[in-house]
């Protein structure tokens, strides 16, 4: 285990937000889990998990120790399909090693930053696809007792973004790996419309460059990893160029009743069916504020989308962490919408 006293958190959240942590602890294999665990006990700090760093704001510094999953590794069991992955691997690599070796269903949730101990605890989606279709279970150190169990999926309590391990507790529940079942047989999921969209455009272009007849081909798995690599390149900021934790807030889920008011005064809202209502982009609502490319000093809006705010040089996560809030507030009195952030907010007073 590698230990850090008075550590710079900059390089460790994608926000780029400078912030200190009294202390930061790398994991490489459950035993410095272990220790760190009984020596962050000892010095009376608490404890803070951070994957990819992908998914949090550092409003302040963190007085406590960070735990930094370090450990790597994947295994697969040919005969069954499942495949179990190290907590400290990044995702998207681990999405293109599956794709690889002929396991199938995570192309939608290509180039998702982060780790892939993260994924469960958000229960990571994009394009038609959450991770819990896939999902068996993960073993998981519980910094309160010092105990290592296995989770199973019924167990997790999975909705949208959300999941048992994102409840706040005392002392946090540390993902270690998690195994997954994969078809071997390709099944594209193309439900999501703007997919399905860059998917015809991708066959349009091809077929007039080759200006071959009709010879539909199926959609593969690597089509749909491809598109949506595109998709979220041109809507979203890479995080190594410009600091950000993709959307900031959750889709709010609103009432037939509240979405027919709004239909009332816009014509044809973005929408998506849900379990308990209608899920509206919060992007859409943010954007109706006026918010896409709104700067506020180093702070500021993506201009290509309103969900995701954005670190344009040298803000601090104080800054940000004031602009979200602004955000969620306009949104309250425009539209009489709560917006919950989906990012992780550490350090905020
Ligand atoms: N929209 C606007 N203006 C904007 C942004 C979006 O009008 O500035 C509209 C779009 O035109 C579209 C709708 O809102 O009609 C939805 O936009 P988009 O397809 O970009 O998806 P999203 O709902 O904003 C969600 C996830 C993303 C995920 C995409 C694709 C959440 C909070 N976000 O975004 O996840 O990649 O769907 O599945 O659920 C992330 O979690 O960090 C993330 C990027």
């Amino acid at each position: 285990m590698k230990l850090t006293c008075d550590a710079e958190l900059q390089p460790y959240n994608s926000f780029g937000v400078a912030a200190r942590a009294a202390c930061l602890a790398e994991i490489h294999a459950s035993e410095d889990l272990q220790q760190a665990v009984e020596l962050a006990e000892s010095r009376e700090l608490p404890l803070l998990l951070l994957g990819g760093g992908t998914n949090v704001l550092f409003a302040g510094d963190f007085p406590g120790m960070v735990l930094l999953m370090r450990n790597r590794g994947v295994e697969i069991d040919r005969e069954s399909g499942l495949v179990t992955v190290a907590a400290g691997e990044n995702w998207h690599e681990f999405v293109q090693f599956c794709l690889r070796n002929g396991l199938y269903g995570l192309e939608n949730l290509a180039l998702i930053p982060g780790s892939a101990g993260a994924a469960p605890v958000q229960n990571i989606g994009a394009y038609g696809v959450e991770l819990e279709s896939f999902f068996v279970e993960l073993e998981l150190f519980d910094c309160a007792d010092g105990s290592l169990r296995t989770m199973a999926r019924e167990d997790c309590n999975f909705s949208y973004r959300d999941s048992a391990l994102k409840q706040p507790r005392p002392q946090p529940q540390v993902v270690s790996s998690l195994t997954l079942q994969l078809p071997r047989e390709p099944a594209p999921n193309l439900h999501y419309p703007a997919l399905m969209e860059e998917l015809e455009s991708a066959a349009n272009s091809s077929f007039c460059a080759e200006r071959s007849g009709v010879a539909e081909s199926p959609v593969t798995p690597q089509d749909v990893f491809e598109a949506v690599c595109r998709i979220r390149r041109r809507k979203l900021p890479d995080p190594a160029e410009i600091g950000n934790a993709g959307s900031f807030f959750k889709n709010p889920i609103i009432s037939q009743d509240e979405f027919e008011q709004l239909s009332s005064r816009y014509d044809s809202p973005p929408s998506f069916p849900a379990k308990e209502g209608v899920k509206v982009p919060a992007g859409w609502l943010l954007d109706q504020c006026g918010y896409k490319g709104y700067e506020k000093g180093a702070a500021g809006v993506y201009e290509r989308h309103a969900l995701i705010l954005v670190n344009r040089g040298g803000a601090t996560g104080k800054e940000l962490h004031q602009l979200a809030m602004e955000m969620q507030n306009r949104v309250q009195s425009e539209f009489g919408i709560t917006l919950e952030p989906e990012v992780r907010i550490v350090g905020a007073h």
